[in-house]
């Protein structure tokens, strides 16, 4: 599992993405261009989704939003765990994970229109690991040409100061997450959620007209209080062994907004990222960014119920409300479903087969 975090940017298309272990196509799932009929196909399918589920259970802690609504599971003193944490927040005795100086930098001369290439190319070039991992982003399936880019501003140029902000924002997130030690399999669930709910939101964008980098950041980033949350756990002197996921999964659902708000204050994101942090699950009471606060309650939904293999309550999202929120008619909207599906599939596949 930890291969598999360490690997993210690692992104060698395999050979088998189009193979036995990677999600079968729709067609495929019907029975369509094999020897079987559909409801071996079927069959297989519904195995294959089961023991992966299982499998993603048996590496980590699972959907830590899923666990949470488990009515067993709690550990004996959470409620007093969830006073103390609570207490912590209101008054703010705990550590703020810091967004690197160099990174942060960055991103601002990124942000800007008018922005000098040669100076953000300089900053980064300052930093060993963003450096790295712009360069071999860059030369990934997605977005390498006949040519391989060489140097850091072939990167840069390659990559567009767009792509290359969410990139410092997900090298970055990834930092922050993976510095909370001791609590490995929790960290690990939170970069996962984090970086599929970013490629939902990226993958069904085009399909709502939001613009797809954008929703990438929206996703990526609107959990961020779950890392803030961590680190209060970890200072309690909490190791795996003392926590549960029901317990986690509660903790986080309920301060990871507030904790996310504090967060993304202190790293200065955009008034509209600070919004949707700070106000997404009730997105129809985010009064100044209601279709981006959907947007990714809904791919936050359809990691949910993907990563937990329950297909079945997938198909219900079909009645989503958030979709009403985005305008999104009834007919439009199992397209909008395939489209995060496919991208929650794409990523699934890579990064299994790097683990
Ligand atoms: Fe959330
Ligand atoms: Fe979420």
């Amino acid at each position: 599992m930890l291969s598999w975090l360490k690997s993210l940017f690692a992104r060698k298309r395999p050979e088998y993405v189009r193979g036995q272990r990677s999600t079968p196509s729709a067609d495929t799932r019907r029975g369509a261009g094999g020897d079987e009929g559909p409801a071996v196909s079927e069959a297989v399918e519904a195995v294959r989704r089961k023991s992966e589920a299982e499998k993603w259970r048996a590496d980590g802690v699972g959907n830590l939003d899923s666990q949470a609504k488990r009515k067993d599971g709690g550990i004996e003193n959470e409620h007093e765990l969830v006073v103390r944490v609570a207490r912590r927040i209101e008054e703010r005795t705990f550590d703020l994970p810091q967004l690197p100086a160099t990174q942060m930098a960055a991103m601002n001369m990124a942000g800007d229109p008018n922005c000098d290439i040669n100076g953000v190319v300089e900053l980064i070039s300052t930093d060993p690991v963003l450096s790295s991992e712009l360069l071999r982003i860059a030369n990934s399936p997605a977005y390498s040409k006949d040519e391989p880019a060489e140097t850091l501003h072939e990167a840069v140029m390659r990559l567009g100061t767009r792509v290359l902000r969410s990139m410092i924002y997900t090298v970055s997130i990834r930092g922050s997450v993976v510095s909370v030690k001791g609590l490995k399999t929790y960290s690990e669930e939170i970069w996962r959620q984090a970086f599929m709910v970013g490629n939902i939101a990226k993958g069904i964008a085009p399909k709502l007209k939001m613009e797809p980098e954008k929703a990438f950041l929206l996703g990526l980033l609107h959990d961020i209080g779950k890392i803030v949350l961590l680190s209060i756990l970890k200072s309690e002197n909490l190791n795996a062994k003392d926590l549960t996921p029901s317990t986690v999964g509660r903790i986080f659902y309920r301060f990871h907004e507030r904790a996310g708000g504090l967060m993304a204050e202190t790293w200065k994101l955009s008034p509209e990222i600070i919004s949707v942090i700070q106000k997404h699950h009730d997105f129809r009471g985010n009064e100044e960014h209601p279709r981006s606060a959907a947007l990714v309650s809904l791919a936050h939904r359809m990691d949910l119920h993907l990563s937990t293999a329950d297909n079945e309550s997938f198909d219900e999202l079909l009645e989503a409300e958030e979709f009403d929120v985005l305008e999104v008619l009834p007919g439009d909207r199992e397209a909008i479903l395939s489209a995060g599906r496919a991208a929650y599939q794409q990523e699934f596949a890579r990064n299994r087969k790097v683990a």
